[in-house]
């Protein structure tokens, strides 16, 4: 099977992995059993179809909207006739990107600059919604910076560190505490969909990028106790948590842009920062395919939303063999 193939089929193959514990085999084919066959990737045409009979008409909007995810996501909603408020911190790429979906022939949009790091630029972004279609119906809390790739959590310098959290962590939270009360008055049933990472669920294995990794198993975490609050309440807000692992994007490059705010920068990428790029644009998914991912999850109502079922799986396999070993060296405390 090609690797398209496997990324479409491959919740099956996962069951069969001979390298997952035995308790955690058993409760997936429990699940299986339950609830099932696994879920299989939707074909463009028919996905459409379901995003066009529960959203078509109704508005999306999109942080970090102007490259990579977010303008797929931007891009999907459009062609399947919704508008579309599209944000992001980096003029240029909103001009670009603008003048990318005309190209495409697709209209029901506006942009705006907007860094989610600034409550006030997140209440214009709501604004925008309201007054240029009147609701919001898909909220994607998606923009994010990498960081600096060649560095860890003792080399990385404190305003790196506040920026990468400013932006992956307080960018969310200004997003989902600006947004959810809004869509939780309209009344009727709304998605919020925040953008975390793979990197938020398992430990780290590199010895850079810390920082990064920090602030997106805050970003899983915070999404999680978010669902908890919203079903509590039990909101007509449907929470959504999206983790992708490789997906081909220019995050490196258009990080820079924010760092350059900080301090100079060389004009050349570092070599560790440089192979984290080719890595993401050589093996990486494409953003139009997590985009597909995202919708589908989205009218299938499924809160965790995993690009890469697989190599997920392996890695937090290995976080539990790892939790379970140091548990095993604990003393018996009797408690
Ligand atoms: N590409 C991957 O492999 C990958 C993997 C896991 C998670 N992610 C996450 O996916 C999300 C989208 O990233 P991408 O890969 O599409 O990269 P990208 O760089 O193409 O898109 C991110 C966008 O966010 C914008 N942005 C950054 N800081 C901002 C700010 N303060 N305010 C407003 N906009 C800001 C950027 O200008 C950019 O347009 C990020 O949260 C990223 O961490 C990406």
């Amino acid at each position: 099977m090609d690797e398209r193939g496997r990324r479409r089929h491959g919740g099956l193959n996962q069951l069969a992995c001979p390298a997952v514990h035995p308790l955690v085999h058993a409760a997936l084919v429990a699940c299986v059993l339950a609830f099932g066959s696994a879920i299989e990737v939707l074909p463009e045409v028919k996905l459409d179809g379901l995003i066009r009979s529960k959203f078509q008409g109704k508005v999306a909007a999109v942080t970090g909207g102007a490259s990579g995810i977010g303008l797929s996501l931007a891009r999907r909603c459009l062609r399947s006739g919704m508008k579309v408020v599209l944000s992001d911190g980096n003029p240029d790429l909103i001009d670009k990107a603008s003048l990318q979906l005309k190209q495409e022939n697709l209209e029901g949009f506006c942009t705006l600059r907007a860094d989610v790091r600034d409550p006030d630029d997140m209440a214009s972004v709501l604004r925008c919604c309201q007054e240029n279609f009147g609701r919001v119906d898909i909220f994607f809390n998606n923009a994010g910076v990498i960081g600096e790739p060649d560095k860890g959590v003792l080399d990385t310098p404190l305003e790196s560190w506040k920026w990468i959290l400013d932006t992956n962590v307080v960018g969310l939270i200004n997003g989902m505490q600006t947004f959810v009360p809004y869509m939780e008055k309209q009344g009727f049933e709304t998605h919020i969909v925040n953008t975390a990472s793979g990197a938020g669920l398992y430990s780290q294995h590199r010895a850079t990028m810390g920082p990064y990794v920090s602030s997106k198993h805050c970003a899983v975490v915070l999404t999680q106790a978010m669902k908890v609050e919203l079903a509590q309440r039990n909101s007509s807000v449907t929470p959504h948590l999206l983790c992708p692992s490789v997906v081909a994007t220019p995050l490196v490059p258009n990080s820079r842009f924010y760092l350059s705010n900080i301090r100079a920068l060389d004009n050349e990428l570092d070599p560790i920062s440089k192979q984290f790029d080719e890595r993401l644009n050589q093996d990486g998914m494409t953003p139009d395919m997590v985009a597909d991912l995202v919708l589908q999850a989205v009218v299938e109502d499924r809160f965790l939303i995993m690009t890469h079922p697989e190599i997920t799986e392996k890695r937090i396999t290995s976080r539990y063999h790892e939790l379970k070993q140091s548990l095993s060296e604990q003393p018996n405390t009797g408690y």
